[in-house]
């Protein structure tokens, strides 16, 4: 008899090559997306000071990025836009002149290999910072009223060249209504890809400094997700399906993994996870103050997003790590 114990789980654990051959998860670059923030002309491009590492760039600068994401094999970018002006109905999202859409024929333009993604959404193009349509004498968001607005922008995106169309809103039915939109103006080819499962999260903080998007009065919490429910996600992202979202979103992620992992096993579409602005700042701050291993964190986080079950990750460190980590 061997001694005890004769399982012995340490031994494929012994050496680096062991522990790559039995490893379950990994996270290749053609899996992440980049979100980048452009600006218009007349908005200065600089450093986001919440979001070490990350800037608001011009769209010519976006598209320079963009281009080395995807010659590091990154899968994708997804834009965010930072207008000039902005409006009670965001009416700047669907300016064919816009940051993002320039942005967009700017990448095509320069032939870079990766998918080009833009998210759908008015709260950067509202004066009001809300996500959609206001009602001047009760302040609600109006859900229905939105619609018509989202489809706009959408369809603008798409006439620029975008491969995939995000709406990040949480208007109800605004998938199908920007399907239709889609269908409608030519686009049948551009996949939707839904932020079905949005939280009303602290960890946006800095996306809304970088994308100057905070609301003016009151919060997001009467169309984002309430952090304590998962049943509820399921509802979503079935709903959202069923409208002809190609691929649904949970966001964010780091702490929603077990709604990733719902999520996972409830559709047969892929599910992307979003590593917002929050979880990226949190791990910055502590590397910066010499509190964490920066790259094992960083590394490490994003495993546990693809173990719980994401296909796509949206990551601030997307390129750095195409670059250096992989
Ligand atoms: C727009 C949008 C937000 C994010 C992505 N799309 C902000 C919000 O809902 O307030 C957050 C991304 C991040 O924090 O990195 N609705």
């Amino acid at each position: 008899m061997a001694s005890f114990p004769h399982a012995r789980p340490r031994r494929l654990r012994r050496t680096a090559a062991l522990r790559a051959a039995v490893a379950e998860t990994a996270v290749p670059p053609a899996a992440l997306v980049q979100p980048l923030f452009v600006v218009d002309d007349g908005v200065e491009a600089s450093p986001i000071a919440s979001m070490p590492g990350q800037e608001r760039l011009t769209p010519e600068a976006a598209a320079a990025q963009a281009a080395a994401a995807g010659t590091a094999g990154v899968g994708g970018v997804i834009l965010f836009g930072v207008p000039a002006t902005k409006d009670a109905v965001g009416t700047p999202a669907h300016d064919p002149d816009g940051p993002v859409c320039r942005t967009i024929r700017a990448i095509k333009d320069s032939g870079a290999a990766l998918s080009v993604w833009a998210d759908v959404c008015l709260c950067e193009y509202t004066d009001h910072g809300h996500c959609g349509i206001v009602d001047a004498t009760t302040g609600d968001v109006l859900n229905d009223a939105t619609h018509e607005h989202l489809a706009a922008a959408a369809v603008a995106y798409a006439d620029a060249g975008a491969d995939v169309v995000a709406p990040s809103d949480m208007m109800d039915g605004r998938v199908g209504a920007i399907r239709k939109a889609l269908d409608a103006g030519g686009h049948d080819d551009v996949a939707l890809v839904s932020y079905a499962a949005k939280y009303a999260s602290a960890f946006y903080g800095p996306f809304r400094d970088a994308a100057d998007s905070a609301p003016a009065f009151g919060d997001r919490r009467t169309y984002q997700m309430d952090p304590p429910n998962v049943v509820e996600a399921l509802r979503e992202v079935d709903l959202d399906v069923a409208e002809g979202a190609d691929a649904v979103m949970v966001k964010p992620a780091g702490p929603y993994l077990d709604v990733v992992r719902a999520v996972a096993d409830r559709v047969d579409v892929p599910v992307a996870a979003y590593q917002v602005s929050g979880e990226y700042s949190m791990v910055e701050a502590a590397a910066a103050n010499g509190w964490i291993d920066r790259d094992r964190a960083i590394v490490e986080s994003l495993v546990g997003i693809r173990r719980a079950g994401a296909r796509v990750v949206l990551t601030y460190w997307a390129r750095e790590y195409a670059e250096r980590l992989a």
